[in-house]
């Protein structure tokens, strides 16, 4: 088990600085009892056998690869019977590597920020998987705390209390709580009961401001973890390549080409080369030794609703008298778009507001990188924001004939002789900035295949 040896090696006394931050990064990211039931830890929804993304297969068929939060519904005849969020989960590897959130105005482009829609800007720690990891603890749909506090005094019960003051300083998590903690730290976030009061536990001025300053360091040590060698290497077989010490086959360095030329795959996910779409042709070294494969940005690529997301089902209140999406199915995912539109409150920055009608139905462009993790072979893995494709092959498929087999339908009504996902395409969720650029790239079926493999090739762990 990763935690008892992360908990083994924090007691040791022996890591240094370095690994201590990134140890008690992953103490808290495998720590259940963070949730407001103690059944959910971040891993559960970012399975490292999977690429830290959803590691449950069935999910990745039947609910877009979103799995069930801590707050089970009981409504009688409720479906579904978990508060769920809205879209599949994204891996954290290489997330850190996104920088804060800004928009470059002569490009005018969003760069940076966590999150399919760029809403963990990381303005105020300057550290984008840091605002990031302040979202999940406090969503009602996954670990569902309602105050903040919550996580910190949780945090104050752990089996790691003491090596978290060894990093950030001793009696850190000193702090004097009410009576009532308990109670109030096992209500969901969003229960009715709490009124909308966001700060529910009774806390001194001076201990509010610790308990925040705690709030923050626990998310800078997650992101610690998530940058470390244990989730962001730099070990594929392609960084091996790179460094002069692997050879792709034939068939992966015939995808890499396609990914670098035909495909247009790098002009999002760089590769750290040129792009040779326009028929030029690329044989420098490459001048990034460390590529990302991802520039960053947001895209709208088009992709269709994926009608069996439960999120549509969670219209009506819970037993705790929370409604998670009250427009039930008239729910658009607007990507971008909701978080500039202040579907979570108004934007850090104020000036963004406007460039919503610009950024509606984009989404964080992936990076590449792992994509192609499973657990075991016939792992089916849910991709894209909403998790419509379900295999490389499709990811590819779609992006090649997106506007070769368009059709205006929603999902599940494809016309007849035509497929789904092989000779159809539903309409996209939303047809406003779609990408232009992808859609039409007149891949034959083996070339499509070969980027597959080529995406094999950037997995870590390989052994050169
Ligand atoms: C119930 C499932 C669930 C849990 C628990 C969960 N996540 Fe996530 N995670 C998601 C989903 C879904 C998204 C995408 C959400 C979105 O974009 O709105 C996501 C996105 C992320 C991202 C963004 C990656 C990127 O490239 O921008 C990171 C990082 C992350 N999660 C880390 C964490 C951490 C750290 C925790 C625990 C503190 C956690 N997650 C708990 C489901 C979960
Ligand atoms: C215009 C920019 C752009 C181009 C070109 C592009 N991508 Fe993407 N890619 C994205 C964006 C944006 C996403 C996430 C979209 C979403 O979820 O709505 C993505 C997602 C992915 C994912 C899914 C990652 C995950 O974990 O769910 C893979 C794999 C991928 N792209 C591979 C490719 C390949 C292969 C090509 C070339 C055939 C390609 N991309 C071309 C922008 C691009």
């Amino acid at each position: 088990m990763l935690e008892a040896k992360a908990l083994a090696a924090a007691n040791s006394g022996k890591l240094d600085p370095y690994h201590q931050v990134q140890t008690l990064g992953e103490l808290e990211i495998f720590d259940p009892n963070l949730s407001v039931n103690s059944n959910i830890a971040c891993s559960y929804c970012h399975d490292p056998m999977a690429g830290y993304a959803n590691g449950v297969s069935i999910l990745s068929v039947f609910t877009g690869g979103s799995n069930p939060g801590s707050v089970p519904i009981t409504v009688s005849g409720a479906y579904p019977n978990s508060r769920i969020a809205k879209r599949n989960p994204q891996s954290y590897t290489y997330a850190t590597y996104y920088p804060p959130l800004h928009y470059n105005q002569s490009q005018a482009d969003f760069y940076g920020g966590n999150f399919w829609d760029g809403r963990a800007s990381g303005y105020r720690l300057q550290n984008s998987s840091a605002h990031q990891a302040q979202g999940p603890p406090l969503d009602t749909q996954e670990m569902a705390n309602q105050d903040s506090a919550c996580v910190v005094w949780k945090l104050s019960q752990s089996a790691y209390k003491s090596f978290f003051e060894t990093v950030w300083g001793a009696d850190s998590l000193e702090i004097a709580w009410p009576s009532n903690v308990a109670t109030i730290c096992s209500t969901p976030a969003g229960a009715a009961s709490l009124g909308g009061n966001t700060t529910p536990v009774q806390l001194s001025t001076s201990d509010r401001t610790l308990s925040n300053k705690d709030f923050d360091e626990f998310a800078q040590a997650i992101a610690s973890y998530e940058g470390s060698d244990s989730v962001s290497p730099f070990t594929s077989k392609f960084d091996y390549y790179l460094a002069g010490s692997a050879t792709l086959t034939t068939q992966e360095h015939n995808g890499y080409d396609l990914f670098r030329g035909k495909g247009s795959c790098n002009t999002c996910h760089l590769d750290g080369r040129s792009s040779t779409l326009l028929g030029g042709s690329d044989t420098g070294q490459a001048a990034s030794l460390q590529p990302l494969f991802t520039d960053t940005t947001y895209n709208n690529l088009g992709l269709p609703k994926n009608v069996r997301l439960p999120w549509y089902s969670e219209d009506t209140p819970d037993q705790w008298g929370f409604t998670a999406n009250p427009l039930g199915f008239g729910f658009t995912d607007l990507g971008m778009g909701l978080f500039l539109d202040g579907y979570y409150g108004a934007p850090p920055d104020l000036s963004w507001g406007v460039l919503e009608p610009k950024f509606d139905g984009k989404f964080q462009t992936s990076t590449a990188r792992n994509a192609a993790q499973v657990p075991y072979a016939g792992f089916v893995k849910a991709y894209m924001h909403n998790g419509y494709l379900t295999s490389l092959k499709e990811v590819v498929h779609f992006y090649n004939t997106r506007d070769v087999y368009p059709y205006n339908v929603l999902s599940g009504h494809c016309p007849e002789g035509t497929i789904e996902k092989v000779t159809c395409w539903p309409m996209p969720e939303d047809p406003n900035n779609e990408n232009l650029t992808i859609g039409k790239l007149g891949l034959s079926p083996e070339e499509e295949d070969d980027i597959v493999a080529f995406l094999g090739t950037l997995v870590d762990g390989y052994k050169p």
